[in-house]
């Protein structure tokens, strides 16, 4: 089922995300729609707050992504679920990419990130991981990641673009986007 993706001005997406208790099949049923919702918005990461849930949580699926200045480099990996997870290394070497997000529609800014992260995660069927993960894979993780702690990339980007896109988030927050795919606002 295809769910609304909330947008930038909702609550939930300032809250910091809840643990995610244990398998059930409302869980597993919820991690479908999150793959079907990010599919059908051509996303390629999709956090549980951005569908209305506070829950730790997010999927990511690089199966469609191509781009060879930021590479797929970690390339075992196809999709993967993360519940409960925990960013327990960071590189210090950094790297900017323009990054954009299902929540902010209409908006692209370049973010700052560590290149390499180490993350401690369950996966769908709860097993535990510690996974180092490069390139577009730390990326997509780190974004996702942020949004369990209530933070959207453009808190993220420097003071002067803040400035330049303020009313155009604030306008968003009115309702004044548009997107492709459906959305809502609470
Ligand atoms: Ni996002």
């Amino acid at each position: 089922m295809i769910l609304p993706i909330y947008v930038n001005g909702s609550e939930i997406l300032k809250q910091t995300a809840k643990p995610v208790e244990g398998p059930s099949a409302e869980l597993n049923k919820l991690i479908d729609d999150m793959f079907e919702t990010m599919f059908a918005a051509d996303g390629i990461g999709l956090a549980a707050p951005q569908i209305g849930k506070q829950m730790k949580l997010f999927v990511v699926s690089l199966e469609e992504y191509d781009n060879e200045d930021f590479p797929n480099d970690t390339p075992e990996f196809v999709r993967e679920t993360f519940i409960n997870p925990e960013i327990i290394e960071s590189s210090e070497e950094t790297c900017p990419f323009k990054e954009g997000c299902l929540s902010v529609p209409g908006i692209n800014e370049n973010v700052n990130r560590p290149k390499e992260i180490t993350i401690r995660y369950l996966d769908r069927d709860f097993n535990e991981h510690e996974t180092h993960f490069t390139g577009m894979w730390a990326r997509v993780i780190q974004h996702e990641y942020d949004h369990l702690l209530g933070r959207i990339f453009t808190d993220s980007i420097s003071t002067l673009r803040k400035q330049l896109i303020s009313s155009k988030l604030k306008a968003m927050t009115h309702g004044k986007y548009s997107a492709r795919y459906r959305t809502k606002i609470k």
